[in-house]
């Protein structure tokens, strides 16, 4: 495969961000804003690292791995003890409790599960088979774990689906899907705190101190409950069926479903598994009227309707029916979340009364979820749309950098520079032969 000189270059670009930001055994997202280790961005900065240094790729996802709790979570942050300057930091969480692991600090929620499709990934991209072969043997049970924890500890009414209990599990912070539920519960205290964010980083890109405030007060009032699962439901604060959580988790099924396979091990029971909650997304979270997925809220019993770009993502585990699928990128490629000209999607609809393409996820464009789609794109045989935004997605980095986010409108790198998802997913692209 011949690359591009430019590309050559971007690749070249990449790598050194990525080694810029390696903790030894796991890489942070970015090199002051994000000093520690987080669970989704191991998975993609694994994926890109897989086509350089397989055994450093397969050491990221074992290093998140070993923090995983006894109830089979894996957290959202396992924190470098050589980090100091961030919030919440590990004391905040106090997740100093049986479940979690003795040894290494970590926070008490968990993130987009991504990481089995990322293990399945690195196994692929693999040149030694014999070795990759043995760490799929290695971290299988680990990830089988991981699914029960969603599908029991955070499925308490058996309907097949996954629920999030605060707003950072989402992968989407701030995504004004969020704002109804996060400020319809009452804060018992008022939490202390400092937030270490926008002393960074323009607060223009970033959260508000209210959303802030309520995120902490999330983390102190489940601490002292001990982050016990069936307590953090009873409460009742932020329960949200989420369609991104639950569409990677369907997709991580799918891919240990694969690895089991692999393996040669007997895979009736995951298969099973994935039936009910394909069901489930049929049944729960896809709107017949509105052709399209929506997060379902338990705490209301409702749907939320909410134009993002989190209904498209079950494209990429190929959740929906032909017919469906033909919605959703007909939708998809309207102006109001890819404009054209323009850099990929953008988080939430321009349509959206509280679109805001500066604000992290209220707006701007992430290259992961530019990544995940392509991907849909790719599995619904829409090559001429997945090209084209392989090619915008990569020249939008090329010509602003290897930021966290961008503005969807002019391109402008928002959040930190030298993002390491954002990295590694440039890598992968190039390496998969877009340009
Ligand atoms: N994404 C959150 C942050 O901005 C927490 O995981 O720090």
């Amino acid at each position: 495969m011949s690359v591009k000189p430019e590309n050559q270059l971007l690749i070249k670009q990449a790598y050194a961000v990525l080694s810029n930001n390696d903790l030894g055994t796991s890489t942070k997202p970015a090199p002051q804003l994000y000093p520690h280790q987080w669970n989704w961005d191991s998975a993609f900065i694994a994926i890109g690292l897989s086509h350089q240094n397989e055994a450093r790729a397969q050491t990221e996802i074992k290093s998140l791995l070993k923090a995983q709790w006894s109830n089979g979570m894996i957290p959202h942050i396992v924190f470098n003890p050589d980090a100091s300057d961030y919030h919440p930091g590990p004391d905040y969480w106090r997740t100093d409790i049986p479940m979690a692991p003795q040894s290494i600090q970590t926070s008490g929620i968990t993130q987009p599960p991504i990481l089995a499709f990322a293990a399945l990934e690195v196994y692929h991209n693999s040149g030694n088979k014999k070795t990759a072969l043995q760490f799929l043997k290695d971290v299988f049970p680990n990830l089988l774990h991981q699914t029960d924890f969603l599908l029991n500890e955070r499925d308490p009414l058996k309907q097949g689906l996954a629920f999030i209990c605060h707003p950072w599990e989402s992968g989407m912070d701030n995504a004004s899907t969020w704002d109804t539920s996060l400020n319809s519960f009452i804060m018992e205290f008022q939490p202390d705190f400092t937030r270490r964010d926008n002393q960074k980083i323009d607060e223009k890109q970033r959260p508000s101190d209210n959303e802030y405030s309520r995120y902490s007060y999330l983390v102190q009032r489940y601490g002292m409950e001990q982050w016990n699962q069936s307590k953090i439901y009873t409460l009742g604060l932020f329960n949200i069926q989420s369609v991104l959580i639950n569409a990677l988790h369907l997709k991580s099924m799918q891919a240990l479903s694969g690895i089991c396979k692999i393996l040669g091990q007997d895979c009736g029971k995951i298969d099973n598994q994935i039936t009910s909650v394909r069901n489930a997304f049929k049944t729960i979270l896809w709107d017949d009227d509105l052709a399209r997925y929506q997060d379902f809220d338990l705490n209301t019993g409702k749907p939320i309707i909410s134009e993002n770009l989190s209904q498209f993502i079950p494209l990429f585990a190929g959740i929906p029916d032909q017919k469906q699928a033909e919605s959703l990128i007909s939708k998809l490629v309207s102006p109001e979340f890819w404009p054209n000209p323009g850099w990929g999607i953008c988080s939430q609809s321009a349509n959206n009364s509280e679109f805001d393409g500066l604000r992290y996820w209220r707006g701007p464009v992430w290259i992961n979820m530019n990544w995940m789609i392509i991907k849909g794109l790719e599995h619904y045989n829409r090559s001429d749309l997945a090209n084209r935004l392989a090619h915008e997605t990569l020249q939008l980095v090329e010509q602003n950098g290897f930021y966290e986010y961008f503005n969807p409108e002019t391109g402008q790198g928002l959040g930190s520079d030298s993002f390491s998802w954002t990295a590694a997913l440039v890598i992968d692209l190039i390496t998969s032969g877009y340009e």
